[in-house]
């Protein structure tokens, strides 16, 4: 069957990188998680003091930093490695989830990590998850996803993320991290967060896990057997 690239866009925690990364292992799919990309150059510039208005130092910091994903047998997903070291772990802390909207809106570090995405899709077979995937990274993605969910269960859902990551952070605390980075990725001249106009829109509130992965699955199918048809058809 044709390969598509599937765009997850959305808010930060409303269950993106869970359900893109089931929904990959079920089609057979790779799966990248961009966020990731840009957590672990936050996590660069953080380790280097480098500061976000200082072009020049972003610029040659960008020629420093290569990024991978190693998939790990443990936990049946991929570990996000910078310059060869797991930052898995690392990158879902606190303080880089409140560095991570100020470095991801830097047009040097926006250009470098799209250029790399759209490298990684060159065959497709991917599903992508991020904040500007349908409308920037591939705006001709066969299929869009864009994922909302209310705010105190994207607070709750994070908190139980950083629960099983050993980590113990009060929900006010969460909520004020998720309002912020909201508000930056929505309001940044570059590639801000929007919903794509021919995105499917799913409000992940009340549903599973397991719904999430269902619903999205079934659209999927459907878009590639009607793309299946049009090849057939010409
Ligand atoms: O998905 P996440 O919460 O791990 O993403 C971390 C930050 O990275 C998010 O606050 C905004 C930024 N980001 C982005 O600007 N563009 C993307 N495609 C993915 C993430």
């Amino acid at each position: 069957m044709k390969k598509i690239i599937v765009a997850i866009d959305g808010y930060s925690a409303c269950g993106k990188s869970t359900t893109a990364k089931i929904l990959a292992a079920k089609l057979g799919y790779v799966y990248v998680d961009t966020g990731a990309m840009y957590r672990a150059v936050a996590l660069y510039f953080i380790e280097h003091y480098i500061n976000c208005t200082n072009q020049k130092a972003v610029t040659e910091a960008l020629t420093q930093i290569h990024i991978s994903f190693i998939y790990n047998h443990k936990t049946e997903s991929s570990d996000t490695y910078l310059n060869g070291l797991n930052v898995e772990n690392e990158i879902r802390k606190m303080y880089v989830s409140e560095k991570v909207s100020e470095v991801s809106a830097l047009p040097a570090v926006r250009k470098n990590l799209v250029e790399q995405q759209q490298k990684l899709a060159r065959k497709k077979g991917v599903v992508m998850d991020g904040r500007d995937i349908g409308t920037h990274v591939f705006p001709n993605a066969e299929l869009k996803i864009f994922m909302v969910a209310d705010m105190e269960v994207r607070a709750y859902r994070r908190q139980q993320e950083l629960f099983a990551r050993k980590q113990i952070v009060d929900l006010a605390d969460i909520i004020a991290n998720i309002e912020s980075r909201d508000l930056m990725d929505t309001t940044r001249e570059e590639s801000p967060l929007r919903k794509a106009a021919d995105a499917y829109e799913i409000d992940t509130t009340y549903i599973t896990v397991e719904e999430q992965v269902d619903c999205i699955m079934n659209i999927a199918v459907g878009r590639m057997i009607e793309l299946e048809y049009r090849v057939e058809d010409i």
